[in-house]
């Protein structure tokens, strides 16, 4: 029997089709949200946004992989994003927003999402909320992760990243059980092209210059948590889950 997505449902292991059917079970109760993740490169957005991800059953949409995926793939995108991720600057406000126009809609997306690394600008940030309007939703909440750059250029150049599932190391914060893998499939880490200290200072310059108003514009309409993003990974986790109760 195949679906209308032309998947064999017959040729899907039993014990897989059952954690999906329970997965679902269990995400039907929970409620709807819609969140923005904000703040500066190396803040903890990406480390944070699976664990929410998994408690809540929304999608993950996060432009910065979504556009190193079409660099990697040289699609008409990739090729016009790339040199100014590079170099660490924000690309055109139109580019992502039609990705994530297009994102918000997939089914994946169905009770909700989280926003990590959009809105960068509050023209995107204006633009979101008016496609949300038009599908008579909004915003539930921003998590702002606040912290001090000083902090920043060290967790940037230690990172590694398992770029199919997102999982995110640190050579010293949160290391790999075997250097340079990854813990769960035994496959490579890398390190991005954008984690030099050097391009962190532009990539910071842009987030104080452009994004930083997004989260006055969001404050003005009362709904940013503040969590102190310095902390380690575990406390900001109990501070977001506070924040989102
Ligand atoms: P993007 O991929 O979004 O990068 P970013 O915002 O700079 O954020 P990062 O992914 O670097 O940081 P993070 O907060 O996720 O940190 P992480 O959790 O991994 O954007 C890249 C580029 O794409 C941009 O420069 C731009 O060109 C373009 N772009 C993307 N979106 C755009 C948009 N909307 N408009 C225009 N251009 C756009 O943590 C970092 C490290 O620290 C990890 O190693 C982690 O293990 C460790 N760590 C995390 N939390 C802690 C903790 N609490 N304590 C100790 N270590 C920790």
């Amino acid at each position: 029997m195949a679906s209308g997505g032309g998947v064999d449902l017959e040729e899907i292991p039993s014990v897989d089709l059952m954690t999906e059917l329970l997965r679902r079970m269990k995400c039907s109760s929970k409620p709807d949200k819609r969140l923005i993740l904000i703040g500066p490169p190396g803040s903890g957005k990406g480390t944070q946004s699976p664990l929410i991800k998994d408690e809540y059953c929304l999608c993950h949409l996060a432009t910065g992989d979504m556009l190193r995926a079409a660099v990697a793939a040289k699609t008409p995108l990739g090729i016009k994003a790339k040199e100014t991720m590079e170099k660490g600057e924000l690309v055109s406000d139109d580019l992502v927003v039609g990705i994530i126009d297009e994102a918000i809609k997939k089914p994946s997306c169905q009770k909700g999402f989280i926003l990590d690394g959009f809105p960068r600008t509050v023209a995107q940030a204006e633009k979101l909320d008016e496609m949300l309007g038009k599908q008579g939703t909004k915003i539930d909440k921003v998590l702002n992760f606040a912290i001090d750059d000083a902090i920043l250029e060290e967790r940037i150049t230690g990172r590694w990243i398992h770029p199919p599932s997102g999982r995110t190391y640190h050579t010293k914060f949160t290391p790999p059980k075997a250097p340079g893998l990854d813990d769960v499939t035994g496959e490579p880490l890398i390190q991005r092209k954008d984690d030099t200290a050097e391009v962190l200072k532009s990539r910071l310059e842009a987030f104080h210059r452009q994004t930083a108003p997004v989260i006055d514009y969001y404050s003005k309409k009362g709904n940013v948590a503040q969590l102190h993003a310095e902390k380690p990974p575990k406390e900001v986790t109990a501070e977001v889950q506070k924040a989102l109760a």
